[in-house]
């Protein structure tokens, strides 16, 4: 029996040639290419077919893509339908899976080792689920969902269906590098669940879903939203070092700080907080920001000297929260993003595919006696 590591920390579940990431040195990368290349040079939609097919597009690939993307954006009136009987102050998380677990059965698609379909299946996901999230979104404060613009980028049409206006461009651009920082993170356990989901060849509608209900989880997607909660509750920068200290003092953990493999400032969070200025700039200052740097300062001289710095959920609230996003679609938000990365690995799964099945150390009882109802004490 090989030693049990409690959530499999450390065991490998698969290999892989998506991400590479060395928390030592705070280093990511997609497909070999560093998060900070592709933050300044590349956008969402075209690190969406590297981390998918494993190489840059070349100008008519890319084209295509995109096309394909724009013409799937679309969503069927029933998926709408579905999510109108939903309850309104259901979390979006729950409409998202809702309604991505429906789409499968509008598409077909179960031949999952064929490449057209894979192609096909992730072309759908990645367009139709800003659709999903906007016309929830809009559908629960009882307004009508927004058609999706053909004419709009990736980002600036999700923010167009969100507010119906179509957004400044540095707003467009500041949320593409946010979705491209958090398209793919290597085992995490979202993707892991993905995993387990496609080893059983289920399509990649029901991968997805199952990964969105990974992701659901506080400790997972949800902690950029409690991040903003906990700057709320801090309310000035005076109040930052007395806050932290009661907070570490009574055992709790500062949100946004700490990463399971990061033990130095999370590289995408250092790239998130360079376009800040000139959100604020443009967009007018942030408070939360204002705090939100103090809280950096303090809590790095508090805690920096075990490893914990700020991780990529520590900003990503601040920017969401300057575009109007409300805080329960942060992890909404998250999944547009996270959705690339599943799909890849899904991909790569069925081109060598074992069924997950781990086992286990049994540690109940065994031969026991059966007593008739009326027997038992
Ligand atoms: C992300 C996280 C779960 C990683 O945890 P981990 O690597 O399993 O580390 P642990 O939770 O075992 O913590 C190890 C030590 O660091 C401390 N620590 C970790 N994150 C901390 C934080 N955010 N604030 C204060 N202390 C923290 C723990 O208290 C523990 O201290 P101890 O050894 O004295 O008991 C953890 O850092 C955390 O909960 N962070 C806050 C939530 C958050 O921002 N999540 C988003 C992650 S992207």
């Amino acid at each position: 029996m090989p030693d049990y590591s409690p959530g499999l920390a450390g065991v490998p579940a698969a290999k892989s040639k998506i991400s590479y990431l060395d928390g030592q040195k705070g280093i990511l990368e997609y497909r070999g290419f560093r998060i900070e290349l592709l933050a300044e040079k590349s956008n969402f939609i075209e690190t969406a077919y590297l981390l998918l097919f494993g190489r840059l597009p070349a100008a008519a690939e890319l084209r295509r893509f995109s096309a394909d993307l724009c013409s799937h954006r679309r969503i069927k009136y029933r998926i709408t339908d579905l999510m109108k009987c939903l309850p309104e102050h259901g979390h979006p998380m729950d409409a998202l899976q809702a309604a991505v677990a429906a789409l499968g059965m509008f598409y077909p698609a179960k031949n999952v080792r064929d490449p057209e379909i894979q192609s096909n299946s992730s072309v759908r996901l990645i367009a139709k689920l800003p659709t999903i999230v906007a016309a929830h979104a809009r559908m629960r404060h009882g307004d009508d969902p927004i058609p999706p613009r053909d004419d709009l980028g990736h980002s600036a049409n999700f923010l167009y269906m969100l507010t119906g206006q179509a957004p400044d461009p540095l707003m467009a651009e500041v949320l593409d590098v946010a979705l491209t920082l958090h398209a793919e993170h290597t085992m995490n356990a979202s993707t892991f669940s993905g995993l387990v989901t496609a080893s059983t060849l289920a399509d990649a509608y029901t991968v997805v879903s199952s990964a969105i209900g990974t992701l659901s989880g506080p400790l997972h997607g949800g902690a950029n939203e409690q991040v903003i909660d906990m700057l709320l509750e801090i309310g000035s920068k005076a109040n930052v070092r007395p806050y932290l200290e009661k907070k570490l003092a009574d055992g709790e953990k500062i949100m946004g700080f700490g990463h399971r493999e990061y033990k130095v400032k999370d590289p995408r969070s250092s790239i998130l907080q360079k376009l800040m200025p000139r959100m604020f700039e443009q967009y007018g200052r942030s408070p939360l920001y204002e705090t939100a740097q103090e809280v950096e300062r303090v809590g790095v001289a508090l805690l920096g000297s075990k490893g914990i710095h700020p991780n990529v959920d520590f900003f990503s609230g601040i920017v969401y929260e300057k575009m109007g996003i409300d805080k329960d679609l942060f992890t909404p938000v998250f999944a547009l993003a996270r959705v690339v990365g599943w799909l890849a690995h899904w991909i790569e799964q069925l081109k060598d595919n074992h069924i997950f099945r781990p086992t286990e150390i049994y540690e109940g009882e065994h031969e026991r006696q059966y007593l008739p109802i009326d027997q038992r004490p």
